[in-house]
């Protein structure tokens, strides 16, 4: 499964980068309006950090306006997926700006049937949001697996990109279940490698190996 980092934070995403642990970066209105910046501007520094797709999403609501919106985002760098919303407009963006060879990331997807259509229009990822269905008490992560079963019935190459990811947990299940990528903050990405025995252990370790008095350098 590929790890993508849900930021606009340059900080959070250098240090990340630096693991060799991301292989894309998914951004969006709120998260740019939460960084503060010019979208051009951190969205190109963005990419300059990152080879893999960075999303970057438009904002009109009419097919034409997505479409130039798309246009001028894909200029920023050659790795950006333009990232459109799962309507009825979003669908037809999204099969124009795939025929003109741009990735494109179709998001806001909360059902089975919307990430049909997003296949059918050509998108290279679909976004499934699995923590806005689990805050309705729905089941986020049944969305992933219905996905999964109706892209492999059919062989779709869109990737199924789970987003909305709340928690180390929310990444394993999609894992197991087979999500292509899975869209994270960066705490969440970093909660991955928590567990209390292995906390427990290093400090049993480290007690046991100071009554030896040996050093290993
Ligand atoms: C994904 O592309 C979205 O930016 C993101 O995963 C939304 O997550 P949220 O529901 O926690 O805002």
């Amino acid at each position: 499964m590929k790890f993508f980092v849900d930021t606009a934070d340059i900080d959070a995403i250098r240090e990340l980068v630096a693991f060799g642990m991301i292989d894309g970066v998914t951004t969006n209105p709120s998260l740019i309006a939460k960084s503060g910046r010019d979208i051009r501007e951190v969205t190109k520094e963005i990419c300059d950090l990152v080879p893999g797709p960075v999303s970057a999403e438009t904002v009109a609501l009419d097919a034409e306006g997505m479409i130039t919106e798309g246009r001028e985002l894909a200029k920023i760098a050659p790795n950006i997926a333009v990232k459109v919303p799962l309507t009825w407009e979003g669908l037809k963006a999204c099969k124009v700006l795939t025929d003109e060879g741009r990735m494109v990331n179709v998001t806001l997807c909360f059902s089975a049937n919307q990430a049909l259509l997003a296949a059918k229009a050509g998108a290279t990822f679909i976004s499934p949001f699995i923590g806005r269905l689990d805050d309705l008490n729905l089941d986020g992560m049944e969305l992933i697996a219905d996905i999964r079963q109706v892209y492999d019935n059919y062989d779709f190459d869109t990737q199924i990109l789970a987003a909305s990811i709340r928690s180390a947990n929310h990444m394993s299940e999609a894992a197991k279940i087979g999500a292509d990528v899975a869209t994270a903050p960066p705490a969440v990405i970093k909660a991955m490698v928590n567990h209390p025995l292995t906390d427990k252990g290093v400090e049993q370790f480290l007690k046991d190996w100071e009554g030896t008095g040996q050093k290993i350098v």
